[in-house]
């Protein structure tokens, strides 16, 4: 299973290596940097994945997920 991560004020980084990111048609698209990094602020020229311009257009996104509490037997609710 794959997981994404996601960077505060950047992009979603897939955290597994054998990803591969294929267009509505099915065909893959060159990837040319590990871990594979997806826009998620629009302004990419390289638009799918991210070319850190997040960064220069001040890019904010900060949310986070929800914090689950434990059951007293360690398990997730
Ligand atoms: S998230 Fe990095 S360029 Fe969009």
């Amino acid at each position: 299973m794959a997981t994404i991560k996601v960077r505060r004020n950047g992009p979603y980084v897939v955290l597994d290596d054998e990803v591969t990111v294929i267009d509505w048609n099915g065909r893959a698209y060159p990837v040319k940097r590990r871990p594979v990094a997806l826009c998620r602020c629009g302004r990419s020229s390289t638009r799918r994945f991210c070319d850190r311009t997040h960064a220069q257009a001040g890019f904010t996104a900060e949310e986070t997920a929800p914090v689950q509490t434990r059951g007293e037997d360690g398990e997730e609710p």
